[in-house]
């Protein structure tokens, strides 16, 4: 059980929707008060929860220490996101969209899903989805209409092609995405430069524009973050 601290409304800042800084570290507003999802602390302010978001564990939190331009993710949003592991980051997203959106989480193994399982049982904006992102259509029962959103964190060598398959099924039209490139899980035998250049074009030609580019180190080392838009 965390030990909850208390703090002022002096200490909080509010950089996107439910997303703030508290004394320079970032925090969600939690959509679940009282709930922990993987040992974050958890800050009251004026009648308020809010959970810290470690950048070290999430891209996206290293991505918004990075110089993130926009969260992208909005409250009321469906977002799917591909590779939820256990939930760190998605549960973050979940707290964005609040209880009037929904995150679809797909992840292919086993382990991390029965943890991932035991998370959506709190949040109920969260759907675990057994699923392979290479095959997007052996999810679409689970999945109502399109999506605002979708955030991708595969790691695996088709990645791109993986976001554009998703996109093709799921995105609405001038929906966004953000795409976590990892250039080791691309080509070992490149530079990260390289893989970053190839990848960024490989997105252009399927016709997405991208908005934003990310380098997340020294919060995730050879690892570009990129905020894309259909
Ligand atoms: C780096 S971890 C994700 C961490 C997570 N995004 C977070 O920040 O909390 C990558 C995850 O993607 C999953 N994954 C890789 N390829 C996948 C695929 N084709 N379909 C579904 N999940 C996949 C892996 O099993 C792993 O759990």
């Amino acid at each position: 059980m965390n030990k909850k601290e208390k703090r002022s409304a002096h200490d909080l800042l509010q950089i996107f929707p439910s997303v703030f800084k508290i004394d320079e570290k970032l925090a969600t507003l939690n959509s679940y008060p009282g709930n922990t999802v993987y040992g974050e602390r958890l800050i009251d302010i004026e009648e308020k929860e809010y959970r810290m978001w470690d950048p070290f564990r999430s891209k996206l939190a290293g991505a918004i220490k990075k110089g993130l331009r926009s969260s992208g993710i909005k409250k009321g949003d469906s977002v799917l996101y591909l590779g939820a592991a256990s939930g760190t980051t998605s549960s973050h997203i979940s707290d964005i969209v609040g209880k009037s959106g929904i995150v679809y989480c797909v992840e292919f193994s086993e382990r991390p899903l029965r943890d991932l399982i035991g998370v959506c049982e709190i949040r109920d904006n969260m759907v675990p989805i057994l699923g392979d992102a290479r095959k997007p259509q052996e999810y679409k029962k689970y999945i109502e209409g399109k999506v605002d959103f979708i955030y991708q964190d595969v790691a695996q060598p088709d990645q791109m092609r993986i976001f554009k398959i998703n996109s093709d099924m799921y995105l609405k039209d001038g929906g966004e995405g953000f795409i976590c490139i990892k250039s080791q899980s691309i080509d070992v035998t490149k530079s990260s430069k390289q893989v970053y250049k190839s990848s960024l074009k490989e997105l252009k030609d399927y016709g997405f524009t991208i908005i934003q580019e990310i380098e997340l180190s020294p919060y995730d080392l050879n690892h570009l973050f990129v905020h894309v838009k259909k």
